[in-house]
């Protein structure tokens, strides 16, 4: 059809447009950590989720499942749920299960990745009174389309989880906060799961797993681009790279160069020099504190009305207010 020829060939300008911003930059290069999400990428994704080393993914369900009930308390009903960024689902479904004790709830996830978009309906499709509407969108796009379809006396629900707020630059997490409540009303909810600062030792092995899925997951941003782009990208010549900046916090993860090269990128009609040792930073992954979350959630026009940390591995679901 011809619709979504249109949806394709404009979000393939877009990932041309940014690739060439981040590469032909002077200084350090860098491409935008949403492009690691193509179906490859997705599926390298769900299989580090399950990586001894990475307890995020984990800690976030377990304190969905555990405490799904006495989330929900706190959220003024009849209520419309939305997610940004749902990936696969899995996560949503304790707190889908537990509002439709109450009544009829429709779910509006939304994502860029249509694979995740497609795991979505399927994970979480047999919930009863579950009416599911993917939305493939940005994040604000999205949300304010669904926004726009709630009616008088119904609430929003955002779920926010995953730490993906974590991926965010420094100060970009408030502005987007801040964005996401200019879309909501008072009184309605945001929940959002961010990781918590932990041992060095323990944040770099999450990173940087032993069966190399991360540095997989990393590198297949480079084939992206060869098989999207017509990139001539070696990936041979490049190696994954997972260090933590104590100046902002976060764990960073870049694609280094094993040697001094030039790759071509047809698709964009340029060529980009890396030299021996350079890196293309590829990802930030904040890791918070309690009081900061709180911090952050009153600066952006919210209250932070509970918060609940995983006791195996440090993370919290902060349900948020807007006020
Ligand atoms: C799920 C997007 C938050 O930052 O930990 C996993 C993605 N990157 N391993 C994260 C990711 C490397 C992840 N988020």
């Amino acid at each position: 059809m011809a619709t979504s020829a249109k949806v394709l060939s404009d979000s393939a300008t877009q990932f041309v447009s940014d690739v060439r911003a981040g590469l032909c930059r002077e200084g350090q290069k860098e491409l935008p950590s949403k492009y690691l999400y193509d179906p490859l990428g997705f599926a390298l994704f769900e299989a580090i989720s399950l990586l001894p080393e990475y307890g995020l993914t984990r800690a976030d369900e377990r304190l969905l499942r555990r405490h799904a009930r006495e989330i929900v308390r706190h959220v003024p009903g009849p209520a419309l749920v939305s997610e940004l960024g749902s990936g696969s689902g899995r996560k949503t479904r304790w707190i889908l299960s537990e509002l439709c004790e109450r009544e009829p709830v429709s779910y509006y996830p939304i994502e860029i990745s249509r694979a995740a978009l497609a795991s979505c309906q399927s994970e979480l499709g047999d919930i009863e009174s579950v009416s599911i509407v993917g939305v493939e969108r940005e994040y604000l796009d999205g949300l304010r389309e669904v926004a726009a379809l709630r009616t008088d006396g119904v609430s929003l629900l955002v779920l926010f989880l995953g730490s993906t707020i974590g991926n965010f630059d420094s100060g970009a997490d408030a502005r987007f906060l801040s964005e996401v409540r200019g879309v909501l009303a008072p009184g309605d909810s945001l929940l959002v799961g961010t990781d918590l600062l932990k041992p060095l030792e323990r944040m770099l092995e999450a990173y940087d797993d032993c069966l190399g899925v991360t540095a997989a997951f990393n590198l297949n941003l480079l084939g992206r681009i060869n098989r999207e782009l017509e990139g001539d990208f070696d990936l041979r010549q490049f190696e994954h790279v997972a260090r933590f900046n104590q100046t902002t916090c976060s764990i960073e993860m870049h694609l280094r160069s094993k040697s001094r090269q030039v790759v071509n990128v047809r698709r964009g009609g340029f060529a980009v020099t890396f030299a021996a040792g350079e890196t293309i930073w590829t990802e930030s992954s904040h890791k918070y504190t309690r009081q900061e979350i709180a911090k952050l959630a009153v600066s952006c026009g919210f209250r932070t009305e509970a918060q609940w940390v995983d006791d195996e591995w440090p993370f919290a679901e902060s349900l948020l207010v807007a006020v």
